[in-house]
């Protein structure tokens, strides 16, 4: 028995999934005190999707382009993130802004990783963005999600260096194993902060 209610997670993923299966062991391992209740994915066919079913973990897929209003989906995705009675909603690789309906349903609950030292190079290409500047180091940030696309207060940030030999599949490689460690650290902070805030 744990002395707090455990913290029900949503993943959110649209892609590969390799921090989703991060944050899926890290919880199996016990560093991570919370349940992973549901993932969602918005694109069917995603790898996520396989990793979720070895996993174990509920899954449900949309194709938002066949509702009305990203309100509409997100009311659709509501409904599930209710029934699975999830806490708290971690973006990893969601390729999607989250809009007004799931951002007053989960405030300052809602979760991002993000392959940059945010704010610089925001968007979907953080990586690449970095390379071709040619800058010496970028990194990794964790932040609480808001309207913007990757704003949001930082949770926490750790640097990767670019070295002069470094091409972009392997600063991919950096980054990905940095997120891999840094996301479940975070969200195990979050958790615990929520767990305070409950008693
Ligand atoms: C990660 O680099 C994450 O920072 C970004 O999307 C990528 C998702 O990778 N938001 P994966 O699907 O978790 O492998």
């Amino acid at each position: 028995m744990t002395k707090h209610q455990p913290i029900r997670l949503a993943v959110f993923a649209s892609g590969n999934g390799s921090n989703f299966e991060a944050v899926a062991q890290s919880i199996q391992k016990g560093e991570v005190d919370g349940e992973l209740a549901l993932l969602v994915c918005d694109q069917p066919g995603a790898f996520v999707l396989t990793r979720a079913e070895k996993l174990g973990v509920p899954a449900v897929t949309f194709t938002p382009k066949t509702f009305e209003s990203k309100a509409d989906y997100e009311r659709e995705v509501l409904a599930h993130l209710e029934e699975a009675k999830v806490d708290l909603i971690v973006l990893a690789g969601y390729m999607r802004i989250v809009g007004k309906t799931l951002l007053k349903a989960y405030p300052e609950r809602i979760i991002n990783i993000h392959p940059s030292l945010l704010p610089s190079y925001p968007g979907r290409q953080g990586i690449v963005d970095a390379f071709m500047d040619k800058v010496e180091q970028t990194g990794v940030t964790v932040h609480l999600v808001d309207e913007g696309v990757d704003t949001g207060p930082v949770l926490a940030q750790e640097t990767v260096a670019i070295e002069p030999d470094d091409t972009i599949d392997s600063l991919e490689r950096k980054i990905h194993a940095v997120e891999h460690e840094l996301f479940p650290k975070v969200i195990q902070k979050v958790i615990k902060k929520l767990q305070k805030e409950h008693v």
